[in-house]
């Protein structure tokens, strides 16, 4: 009978699967789906140097503190333990049914004053690009070079032609859905705000949460 090959992020082993230890008086961030390690890729919100940033990603190969997928954070991260939250195009790289185990998990983790910022591709405006013929010219281009609307529906394929399957894109979401899901994960508020660059970016509030705390926050939201 043919096999399925059913590929699975790597599994912590026993030795990687303990809380991970969090300094004393200082606040924490956990960095999902960080990449590679580079200071423009950490928020400016969380530069300051109150700020710990943990990186965590499902690719051991960008060297992050916790190896594992943002679905489950349970082996390395205990309740109400972090201040935030920074997710920068990673939602849309899980299964549509992990994204609400995936924001669970934020809540989950985050202090009763804590928030998650999130930014992910506008699949909105990127259904106006396709419908207007825009499918495979150039929109923008990132770091990695020039980005076409098929690289924001099924993920960059410069990345996926060198090998990295964890580049794949496999959900979307529109400024509605992000936010609907959201606050059906267990936020109390939730702003969506569009982009520049095809881009929605999310502020998702616990309920002890304070905008006039976080000064770099109120010019996005
Ligand atoms: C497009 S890159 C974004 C990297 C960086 N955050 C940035 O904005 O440049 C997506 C990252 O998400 C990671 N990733 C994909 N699925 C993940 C998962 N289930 N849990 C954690 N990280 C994941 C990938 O390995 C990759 O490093």
């Amino acid at each position: 009978m043919p096999q399925t090959m059913i590929e699975k992020p790597p599994q912590p082993t026993v030795a990687e699967s303990k809380p991970f230890a969090l300094a004393p008086d200082k606040k924490h961030v956990l960095h999902v789906g960080c990449g590679p390690k580079r200071a423009d890729k950490l928020h400016v919100a969380f530069r300051g140097p109150d700020w710990v940033e943990v990186r965590l990603d499902v690719d051991r190969r960008v060297a992050p503190d916790i190896v594992g997928s943002m679905v489950d954070l349970h082996p390395w991260i205990l309740d109400a333990t972090f201040d935030a939250v920074w997710s920068s195009h990673n939602l849309e790289h899980l299964d549509s049914h992990e994204v609400p185990k995936a924001l669970a998990e934020f809540v989950r983790i985050l202090k009763p004053g804590g928030f998650a910022l999130i930014t992910c591709p506008d699949l909105g405006e990127i259904a106006s690009q396709i419908a207007n013929g825009r499918i495979d010219e150039e929109l923008y281009v990132s770091p990695g070079g020039p980005v076409t609307a098929l690289d924001v529906v099924f993920g960059f394929g410069r990345s996926i032609q060198a090998g990295n399957k964890f580049m794949r894109h496999n959900t979307g979401f529109t400024d509605s859905r992000l936010g609907r899901l959201l606050i059906e994960a267990g936020f109390s508020e939730v702003r969506v705000a569009k982009g520049r660059q095809y881009d929605l970016w999310a502020l998702a509030m616990m309920r002890e949460f304070r905008l006039e705390d976080q000064k770099e926050l109120g010019a996005l939201f």
